[in-house]
């Protein structure tokens, strides 16, 4: 058996970036200012603090401002609610982002139903879930990862998808629903597979494409992939490494990558592969929405 083609989400994300960078000239050219992504972080958890790090950066490298408001963990929801609505009426902001989780004394349906819907770079107001099941996809935002996983499946079998099964592991709002959304739209046959599935290895089984997005480490084997299936594996999950070191740990997906690469057409490394799209797309929609905010045509069609 020959093992899968791994898929380089990071060269994915540069070529996607590449392409933003160059567009961002047109769009300053057009307007004689940069798109400006807004960042908000509450609290210090580390793997949080990484990806705000990281999305700065990229929004630096493709050529727009960054701000970053970092607030305490017990900051009160009052002053989380004063702040976005000082985003939403900023016109120099384009892109308002809540990284999520928020404290637990902090309502967060509440914060992203705050945002204003053309400001929603993540996509999660209700206002782009309706446009997204809508298929407005000319009006809507879309969530980042779900959007990246399409855009992996497309760069290991090609632009059409139609006919082919999706079996998505997963029903958040953040990625199994939205995700669902979106193979649907690229004419995927689509299965939403959950903690109360029935044979759950069955169902995999059956997949032409498999997204896992549920947050467990390892749990999809290979011997629940269809031989030459492409595997997309969204987790990003921190487990202990004795074999690095006393106390060190490393990065693994929610598929077992050793048993699935002997098994699968085409997998997604962790990290290397969803985590870069995520941010890559992240840029996108900044752009997309500081181009409908201030009437410039725009290109990116990232999907
Ligand atoms: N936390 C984990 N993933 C995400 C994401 O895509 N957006 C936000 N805002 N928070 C997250």
């Amino acid at each position: 058996m020959t093992e899968a083609t791994i898929i380089d989400g990071k060269a994915i994300a540069a070529r996607v970036t590449d392409k933003i960078a160059a567009q961002n000239e047109g769009y300053v050219h057009e307007t004689g200012t940069s798109p400006c992504l807004a960042v908000v972080l509450v609290g210090e958890d580390p793997a949080s603090a990484v990806y705000v790090r990281n999305k700065g950066r990229t929004a630096e490298k493709v050529g727009f401002k960054s701000i970053q408001h970092t607030l305490p963990i017990d900051t009160p929801e009052s002053d989380i609610i004063t702040l976005i609505n000082t985003l939403n009426d900023d016109p120099a902001v384009n892109g308002i982002l809540v990284q999520l989780p928020l404290p637990a004394h902090i309502d967060a349906t509440r914060i992203i139903e705050l945002i204003a819907p053309e400001k929603d770079v993540d996509g999660f107001h209700p206002i782009n879930v309706g446009r997204l099941g809508a298929g407005d996809f000319d009006k809507a935002l879309i969530p980042c990862t779900p959007a990246g996983s399409v855009i992996l499946a497309k760069s290991a079998l090609g632009d059409n998808l139609s006919g082919l099964h999706t079996v998505i592991i997963g029903r958040s709002n953040i990625v199994g629903k939205p995700a669902a959304q979106l193979f649907l739209a690229e004419n995927c046959t689509v299965t939403i597979a959950h903690s109360r599935t029935r044979d759950i290895e069955d169902v995999v089984r059956r997949a032409d494409i498999v997204v896992a997005a549920v947050g467990r480490p390892k749990m999809v084997k290979g011997a629940w992939i269809k031989p030459g299936a492409t595997v997309i594996d969204v987790g990003i999950n921190r487990i202990a490494a004795p074999e690095k070191g006393e106390g060190k740990t490393r990065l693994v997906g929610d598929v077992d990558f050793a048993s699935a690469v002997s098994v699968a057409g085409y997998i997604t490394p962790v990290p290397g592969g969803v985590g870069p799209m995520t941010i890559a797309l992240l840029m996108a929609n900044t752009l997309a929405a500081a181009c409908r905010q201030n009437g410039v045509p725009h290109l990116i069609k990232p999907l």
